[in-house]
């Protein structure tokens, strides 16, 4: 079988592989349909995610069609289509014990420490799937992992009905914290540099959208929430300076939600913090949100149009990494088709 590996950091390849074998009673053969790049997999080509181990088959966004299960599998037998969990944690650490396995002390993420999605077949414990309707269609059902993301941001900001939630970048994280911010009622104000990554915010239904390069962030938020400020703020921008802004934007009483894997420390008064109560958050992958993403869907909630901006086939993935790499501006999401469609 195909399988798209980064060989060491720069060296992105095709290779064959064996067929992985089911072996354990809770193991599940997948044939994979679809995977979805993310930034972070164009940070582990580039050699520039502190976390990844090489050679590594990449991929964490991917879904695809059981077609073997172990003697001990339970919920799904041979052709349920399945979107899966790409995370391995041991269950018994202080963060797993909170149910918090997203933070285990040994926390495994496919793609990134062990090998992921990127294969023709792989093997998942049952653990790891979510069942999706068939009636779904795999360029929408690849988008779940993403909005994963934007849905543990909202839960860990706490997001009540009828706050104002700013969300600073509307790249494919900001976007998906956006739709998951709407659904829990907010009313959502989206910052980004760029018109059409906007424009395309507001067809997501953010309900007001500020142009930081050409008005004063600030001042604009200010005037939107009555002086207030933002009740929860969602930091998908994930530089030194949004970390800073987010603490100066957010309300008393209000949230702020770090997304940013970025090492540079920014600068931060204590008193700014104190002074208003902030809650500051980490949000990191997530725990329990593929369910929620999976009802909206179901629901009809949760509209995907125009999400996906390009699909490849398998046989072009360098093609796809360089498209990213080289549209980084309007790329919301590229996804990969794996054979037999
Ligand atoms: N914590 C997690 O679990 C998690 C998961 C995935 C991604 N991330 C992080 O989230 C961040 C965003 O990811 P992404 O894929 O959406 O990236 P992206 O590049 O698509 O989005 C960033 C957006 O911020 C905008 N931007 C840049 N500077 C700005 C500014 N000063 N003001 C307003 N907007 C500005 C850009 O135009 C872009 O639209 C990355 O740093 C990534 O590492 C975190
Ligand atoms: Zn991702
Ligand atoms: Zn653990």
């Amino acid at each position: 079988m195909k399988i798209g590996i980064v060989e060491k950091p720069g060296v992105l390849k095709i290779a064959e592989r064996d067929v992985p074998r089911v072996q354990n009673s809770t193991d599940v053969l997948i044939k994979v349909k679809r995977v979805g790049i993310c930034g972070s997999d164009i940070h582990i080509f580039h050699g520039k995610n502190p976390f990844a181990v090489y050679p590594r088959v990449w991929g964490h966004e991917f879904v695809g069609e059981v077609v073997e299960t172990g003697s001990g599998v339970k919920t799904v037998t041979k052709g349920t289509h399945v979107v899966v969990e790409p995370i391995v944690f041991c269950g018994t650490c202080y963060a797993c014990r909170q149910g918090r396995g997203n933070i285990c002390e040994s926390l495994k993420v496919m793609g990134v420490h062990i090998d992921g999605g990127c294969q023709e077949y792989i093997v998942v414990s049952e653990a790891n799937v979510h069942i999706l309707p068939d009636s779904l269609p795999w360029d929408e059902a690849v988008l779940i992992e993403p909005f994963t993301i934007g849905a543990q941001a909202c839960y860990r900001g706490n997001v009540q009905k009828g706050d104002f939630v700013l969300v600073m970048g509307a790249g494919t994280i900001g976007l998906t914290a956006l739709q998951m911010t709407k659904l829990a009622g907010a009313t959502v104000i989206v910052t980004d540099l760029v018109p059409e990554k906007l424009a395309y915010a507001k067809t997501r239904g953010a309900d007001y959208i500020i142009n930081a390069k050409e008005e004063n962030l600030f001042e604009k938020v200010r005037e939107i929430t009555g002086g207030m400020g933002s009740n929860v703020t969602i930091d998908a921008v994930c530089n030194k300076k949004s970390f800073e802004d987010c603490i100066e934007i957010t309300s008393a009483a209000g949230r702020v939600v770090e997304l940013s894997f970025n090492e540079s420390p920014s600068e931060i008064a204590p008193v700014n913090i104190i002074k208003k109560e902030l809650t500051i958050c980490g949000s990191r992958l997530q725990t329990k949100r593929f369910p929620v993403v999976i009802d909206y869907l179901k629901q009809g909630k949760l509209p995907l149009t125009g999400f996906v901006t390009k699909t490849y086939p398998i046989e072009q993935m360098v093609e796809a990494f360089e498209y990213v790499d080289a549209n980084s501006a309007s790329v919301r999401k590229v996804v990969i088709t794996m054979p037999g469609i």
